[in-house]
């Protein structure tokens, strides 16, 4: 029986660039967020010993050079497995766009095979596992919302985001997350960055406490390099508060309404703008369907 997983798009809330660590990373302090957009991944178990991912977005890659068939690879090393796996992946979220798109599916992967071949379920092995993979793929093996903290890779579940409906927005290019990280200066990093005032707003449910407090250091990094970013997120944020997701491009705005976000969708849409319109989820189920 095959087995299927939805992996997640996420936002961060508060994404605050604190230092430069000497391993090549940033030490953060990030709050994650899920949303209801994802993909869909469908396991089968196969005789053979070999990884097979299709996917139908051609532009992907299929083999290593995915984030998929590395988790899958480094599973089954770990626990020894000498069977194969047909992996489908079915794209929605963008792809290099802020979305953690590729961390959400390998994290995916990994609950998957756990479920597929009826692993222990070690979660200190498999966050460990999720961490060599990618900083934000432990957060994405259990979603809703949370702080990360370290490189993004320590996590800590936090009470469930009030609902927003979120209008995510696209600018139609891809960027490099290194070269994000890389092109921070000394002054744009925030040391002593305060994350209380976020985090008393969510433990309230409190709506305009946690508009008020979005934040992301990667902003500055991201406008410099393509200033376009910020022209489509000062476009966003007439029509409500908004910020970049994570390392960018994309963009997004939070709605309490239903129709605010519906005609500012729309309006984006006419003017040639990539758009998504999507929720906020509290608690994604963790074995999808
Ligand atoms: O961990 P991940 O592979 O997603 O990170 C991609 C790149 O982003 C890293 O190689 C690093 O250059 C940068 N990064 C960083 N600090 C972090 C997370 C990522 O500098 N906390």
């Amino acid at each position: 029986m095959p087995v299927c997983e939805k992996a997640y798009a996420k936002i961060n809330l508060v994404l605050a660039v604190t230092a430069r660590r000497t391993d090549g990373y940033h030490e953060l302090q990030t709050i994650y967020q899920n949303l209801t957009l994802h993909d869909t991944l469908q396991l089968t178990s196969l005789a053979e010993d070999k990884i097979i991912l299709t996917c139908d977005d051609p532009s992907l890659p299929v083999g290593p050079d995915n984030l998929v068939w590395r988790a899958a690879e480094r599973l089954k090393r770990f626990f020894r497995i000498s069977r194969g796996v047909h992996i489908k992946l079915q794209k929605r979220i963008p792809v290099a766009a802020g979305l953690a798109g590729g961390s959400s599916d390998a994290a995916a992967v990994l609950r998957g095979l756990v479920r597929l071949w009826h692993l222990p379920q070690d979660w200190e092995e498999l966050i460990q596992l999720a961490a060599e993979l990618g900083s934000d793929v432990p957060y994405c093996l259990f979603g809703g919302t949370a702080l990360g903290t370290g490189r993004g890779e320590k996590i800590t579940t936090l009470a469930p985001c009030p609902h927003f409906y979120v209008v995510l927005a696209n600018p139609g290019f891809k960027v490099k997350t290194a070269e994000i990280y890389h092109s921070l200066t000394e002054a744009d990093l925030e040391p002593g960055y305060d994350l209380t005032p976020m985090l008393r707003a969510l433990a309230c449910g409190d709506r305009n406490g946690i508009v008020a407090n979005l934040s992301n250091t990667l902003e500055a990094a991201a406008f410099r390099l393509s200033p376009a970013i910020r022209t489509l997120k000062d476009k966003l944020a007439q029509k409500a508060p908004s910020l970049m997701c994570g390392s960018g491009p994309t963009v997004f705005a939070l709605f309490t309404a239903q129709e605010e976000a519906e005609e500012a969708a729309l309006s984006l849409r006419r003017e040639g703008t990539a758009v998504w319109l999507t929720e906020t989820i509290s608690q994604p189920t963790a074995g999808g369907e």
